[in-house]
């Protein structure tokens, strides 16, 4: 394995992305950006000076103006905005509803690719979204697409946050932000020219992990 390989995680929301893409990066020794955490955080940055978020112009003339630092280390994925440690907020479900409309802002999208470009810089990184493979880095070593069936997305992320939470609910966020995320005009999420589709439906995360570790290893061979 090159120590400069960037291996592109993109795929649904609930399909498993970030704990695999954590666990790759600590198997391999790389570096870990998740690229969602940093739409989160504007969008918590928007919510917090009462932005508008369905509106696009008001959003846009924003997007310059917070401070996003994303930290790369797979033990302990950190993000902050303006010095404030967001880890916990931009988990919300305030943040979870308005994260898609933001992120469909063209401004956003491009203040966020320069700094995501930024940090995968000289590579020896996983880096996890919806856009990655596509847009962000396209010559990556390495891309994956991951899927779920969203029964299954639901079940996850319904185990992962608050077992009082109601499954159907939850997977009809899901479906919905998936349909925002497939349907935008700007980089939409979409399987990568080149990246290998991984439906977790059926695999344990170390399952998948072991998948993906292989496929790294392999491509330097
Ligand atoms: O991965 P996540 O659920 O934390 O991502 C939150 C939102 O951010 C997702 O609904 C769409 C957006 N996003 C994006 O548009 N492009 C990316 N590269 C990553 C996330």
């Amino acid at each position: 394995m090159s120590s400069d390989v960037v291996v592109a995680v993109d795929g649904t929301s609930g399909s498993g992305k970030s704990s695999t893409s954590r666990g790759v990066a600590t198997r391999l020794g790389l570096r870990y950006l998740d690229t969602g955490a940093m739409f989160r955080a504007l969008t918590w940055w928007m919510l917090e000076h009462g932005i508008d978020v369905h509106d696009s112009q008001a959003v846009a003339a924003h997007a310059g103006d917070p401070f996003i630092e994303s930290g790369t280390d797979p033990h302990a994925p950190s993000i902050h905005v303006d010095g404030i440690d967001v880890a916990g907020p931009i988990r919300s479900e305030e943040v979870t509803a308005a994260v898609s409309p933001v992120s469909t802002v063209p401004a956003v999208r491009q203040r966020l690719l320069e700094l995501q470009r930024a940090i995968i810089g000289t590579g020896g990184i996983v880096v996890e979204g919806r856009d990655i493979g596509s847009v962000v880095w396209p010559q990556a070593q390495v891309k994956i697409y991951m899927s779920a069936d969203a029964e299954a997305r639901a079940a996850r992320r319904t185990a992962e946050h608050d077992h009082l939470v109601d499954v159907q609910a939850t997977k009809d966020v899901l479906l919905m932000r998936d349909r925002i995320d497939s349907g935008r005009s700007t980089a939409p999420l979409t399987r990568a020219d080149g990246a290998v589709h991984l439906d977790t439906t059926h695999y344990t995360l170390d399952e998948v992990i072991e998948m993906i570790v292989g496929l790294v290893q392999g491509e330097s061979e």
